[in-house]
């Protein structure tokens, strides 16, 4: 029998496909993926990538076809899968596919408040979340379940209002829409299943996770190096976002100064660089993290 391999389920096309693609990549992965590909085989290590459509994901690893998914909270929420002994576990955010589940009424509509959707049709594709806010909000409406293109529900007047994503809001200023309600706040998250797994492919898995770590970690974070004279060194590490201890180095021929090497995992501003000048540090260099375990 062949080893087993562990398997991960990303969305096909969409959304969220460049972006987990992308994310795959930068863990070092090696695969190909042909054009009409369902399945991509990872070369050097025991890994298949499915490529489903984002609402089988979840269910995909709560059913036993894979170990690990890369899935909307949108479609994890809207089927209860986030929910406790439903088989799937969220592991992490991903850091991108951010976007909120919004209600919209055309733009000529008059809106005051939630109270304006009593007795309304509200088009979604997320007719369970939209049904808990109106039930949180106290409002009765009717909500018609669409499984696409719902912004073309009230010139349609199949609705009064919808219920859908926004991200750019491209889609619902060309269909004349605006947004009045935040329903939900979703980017991609990395789920796992609970079930117990063959040590072999469990092994696997954590160290995927590794990678993954090291990946989502290194977004935004920088590798700073400065030096410092020795009395502003309090005042200077203070200034250094998110850095943890940094390390402080002699330099060569100079006793009244160090160099301070950081990683610093929050964005690091122009305005931070000019504190740190300010403060007495001197030669700052802000170098990018490519990769890094933790
Ligand atoms: C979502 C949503 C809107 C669009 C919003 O669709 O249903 O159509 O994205 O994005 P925007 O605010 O940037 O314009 P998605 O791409 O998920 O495809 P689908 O509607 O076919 O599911
Ligand atoms: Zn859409």
């Amino acid at each position: 029998m062949t080893a087993q391999r562990l398997r991960i389920a990303i969305q096909s096309k969409g959304r969220l496909s460049d972006g987990s693609l992308a994310l795959l990549e930068r863990t070092g992965l090696k695969f190909r993926r042909g054009r009409d590909n369902l399945l991509m085989r990872v070369e050097d290590m025991p890994i298949d990538v499915l490529f489903v459509r984002d609402d089988d994901i979840a269910h995909f690893v709560a059913d036993g076809a894979c170990e690990l998914g890369f899935v909307g909270l949108d479609t994890l929420s809207e089927d209860g899968l986030d929910q406790p002994g439903r088989g799937v576990e969220v592991v992490r955010p991903l850091g991108f596919g951010h976007c909120a589940l919004k209600i919209a009424v055309p733009n000529g509509m008059a809106y005051a408040g939630a109270g304006d959707l009593a007795g309304a049709r509200i088009a979604t594709s997320f007719p369970n979340l939209l049904q808990r806010f109106l039930d949180a909000n106290g409002v009765a409406a009717t909500v018609v379940e669409m499984s696409g293109s719902v912004e073309v529900a009230p010139r349609l007047h199949v609705a009064q209002a919808i219920c859908d994503l926004v991200s750019t809001g491209a889609t619902l200023e060309a269909n004349g829409l605006k947004a009045v309600e935040t329903v939900f706040e979703s980017e991609v998250v990395l789920v796992r299943a609970t079930r117990e797994l063959d040590p072999d492919v469990a092994a696997v898995r954590d160290r995927f996770l590794r990678r993954i770590d090291g990946v989502v970690a290194t977004k935004g974070a920088k590798y700073i190096m400065l030096n410092a004279p020795k009395d502003a060194l309090p005042a200077i590490t203070e200034l250094l976002p998110g850095a943890g201890s940094p390390t402080i180095m002699p330099l060569a021929g100079r006793s009244d100064a160090v160099a301070v090497h950081a990683v610093c995992q929050e964005s690091v501003f122009w305005e931070t660089l000019e504190r740190l000048k300010a403060a007495g540090a001197s030669a700052i260099l802000v170098l990018p993290i490519e990769k890094m375990m933790l």
